[in-house]
């Protein structure tokens, strides 16, 4: 499959035109970025294993009926996904503390949550992604109810499936971010990527953290930790 022109080209992956019109490619790109663009640098091989990463869990959600964007992997660092207009709303699902909620709420990193919480963030660069709530989202009109009943509800049941099969493994989900797009037909799918770009997964007997939490916060072994998360999910 060729690619086209590009599209769009993010902090960690470039959006092209591919052969199909209903579909573009998804280049992942070793740049990362963190505390909205403030700290940059480049994990060597982050694009093949968020390429990967994210293949192993689209799959894993698309066997337990979340409709996502992904149609096919084309190559270490491509894959092939449906079009959509992207929802310009983040949406956060929490297990544990961690992370800007640990200071929001002043709480204790580790500290369980007694139920999953699911937060809603303005996707705006220049404002650092502000943390918003659903009456805000219905007044920008960004979505409908209805719409947002969907978005919460999938985050919810990505959080089931994710964090059951990865307990299997040895891992703990202790936050993920989910972005939605919607296709020319109106569908509402599950977009962009899942990786350790984008959640956080600590090790569940040592607590190690196995995420871009180890870029953000020089923890060291960033590589590996990325590496460790792809051999576990595909043994
Ligand atoms: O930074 P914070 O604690 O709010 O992040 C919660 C979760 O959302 C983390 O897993 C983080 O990797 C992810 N996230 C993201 N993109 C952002 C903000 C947060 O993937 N712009």
């Amino acid at each position: 499959m060729q690619k086209g022109r590009m599209m769009y080209e993010g902090k960690a992956k470039r959006v092209y035109e591919s052969e199909r019109e209903d579909a573009y490619v998804v280049e992942f790109k070793d740049d990362a970025t963190a505390f909205n663009g403030q700290k940059k640098g480049s994990i060597e091989q982050k694009g093949v294993y968020n390429n990967r990463i994210s293949t192993n869990f689209f799959h894993w959600i698309e066997a337990e009926g979340i409709a996502t964007h992904y149609l096919d992997t084309l190559s270490d660092r491509e894959m092939l996904v449906k079009r959509v207009r992207i929802i310009p709303v983040e949406v956060v699902t929490r297990n544990v503390v961690a992370g800007t909620l640990a200071t929001r709420l002043g709480m204790a990193e580790g500290t369980e949550l007694s139920r999953p919480v699911v937060e809603f963030y303005l996707k705006n660069d220049e404002l650092g992604d502000p943390l918003i709530n659903r009456s805000h989202a219905l007044a920008l009109a960004i979505a409908t109810r209805e719409q947002l009943d969907l978005l919460e509800a999938t985050a919810l049941q990505v959080n089931a499936i994710l964090r059951r099969r990865l307990l299997e493994k040895g891992l703990l989900l202790v936050d993920f971010k989910l972005e939605f797009g919607v296709t020319q037909a109106g569908e509402i799918l599950v977009a962009d990527e899942i990786s350790p770009d984008t959640c956080r997964f600590w090790d569940a007997k040592t607590k190690e953290k196995l995420d871009k939490d180890r870029f953000r916060r020089d923890l060291g072994r960033v590589e590996e930790a990325y590496q460790e998360i792809l051999r576990r999910i595909e043994e």
